[in-house]
């Protein structure tokens, strides 16, 4: 199936096997291994994680240190969503998580139909080779390649949370669920690299648009083996990049890092506008 829109003019787009097409002539290639290339050329370039990143990420995301997680994201998406559902994945990765979801979705019984949106190419492709059943694309989360009204859930974890979008493709009853890092997520790492290391801040959406149903919490603690998986679960961070060579080097000096694991889950419908509720 496909149900991707012309990110030209909106129109649906039609699949040939290997070319995706508008009836207005604008046409996108499928890439080997199956995902759409749907960012416009003037928005081509280098976006979102690189191939390093993502190799990393995976590594570490593959050794199934964050099952947890996805089995929590897993029970939640199942437990909010109807038997036939679209589901979003927004800002994708490699999707781990995205597969974890569709397995989980169809071991219930459910017909998920599941599109990954990710920015980088890297990124989609990884995904669109390893998981067949669902249809990758790369494009913004700021601006999806979905029809309005489109999707049952939309899912964003760890990813840039583009409130006005996902609530554009979601339909009336659909719901967003968004995974991020707790206060004390990997509290320990933080204090092996600084000396006055800081917690977490969770920024406090939803905005104004969405009324948050509920929030489920995943706590535990994990031992990273080895020096590579610990160097691959340090680059998935966001104080990677803010880390001085220094301070990194302490990291190439253990072999096993005992550290927390500390996940939110917000679950948010769509809030009725006052003119909404007069028409029902
Ligand atoms: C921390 S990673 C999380 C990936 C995946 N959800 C996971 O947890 O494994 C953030 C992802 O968001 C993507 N990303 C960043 N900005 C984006 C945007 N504007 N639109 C779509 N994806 C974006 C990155 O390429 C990266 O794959
Ligand atoms: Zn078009």
């Amino acid at each position: 199936m496909n149900n991707f829109i012309c990110p030209v003019c909106g129109q649906a787009l039609e699949d040939n096997g290997k070319t995706l097409f508008c009836i207005n002539k604008h046409s996108f290639d499928k890439a080997k291994s199956g995902y759409i290339n749907l960012l416009l050329s003037s928005s081509q370039g280098n976006h979102g994680d690189s191939a390093e990143m993502i190799k990393a990420r995976r590594n570490f995301l593959e050794a199934d240190y964050y099952l947890p997680l996805a089995k929590l994201l897993s029970t939640v998406v199942a437990h909010h969503t109807p038997q036939n559902c679209v589901i979003v994945d927004a800002g994708c990765g490699e999707g781990y998580y995205t597969e974890k979801i569709t397995n989980h979705l169809v071991e219930q019984g459910k017909t998920p139909e599941v599109f990954g949106v990710d920015v980088s190419k890297h990124a989609a492709d990884f995904a669109a080779k390893k998981h067949k059943n669902i249809n990758f694309a790369v494009a913004s989360v700021a601006d999806m390649p979905f029809a309005d009204d489109f999707a049952d859930a939309v899912i964003s974890v760890f990813a840039p949370f583009a409130a006005d979008e996902f609530l554009r493709i979601l339909k009336p009853e659909g719901v967003v669920i968004r995974a991020f890092p707790l206060e004390r997520h990997l509290f320990s790492l933080k204090k092996l690299l600084y000396e006055n290391p800081y917690e977490n801040e969770v920024d406090d959406i939803p905005p104004e648009c969405f009324e948050k149903l509920e929030m489920r919490e995943h706590k535990s603690e994990i031992t990273v083996v080895g020096k590579e998986m610990i160097s691959a679960l340090f680059s998935m961070t966001p104080y990677f990049h803010r880390t001085s060579l220094e301070d990194k080097e302490k990291l190439t000096e253990i072999e096993n890092l005992k550290t927390e694991i500390c996940f939110g889950i917000d679950i948010y419908k769509r809030k009725v506008a006052e003119n909404e509720l007069k028409k029902r």
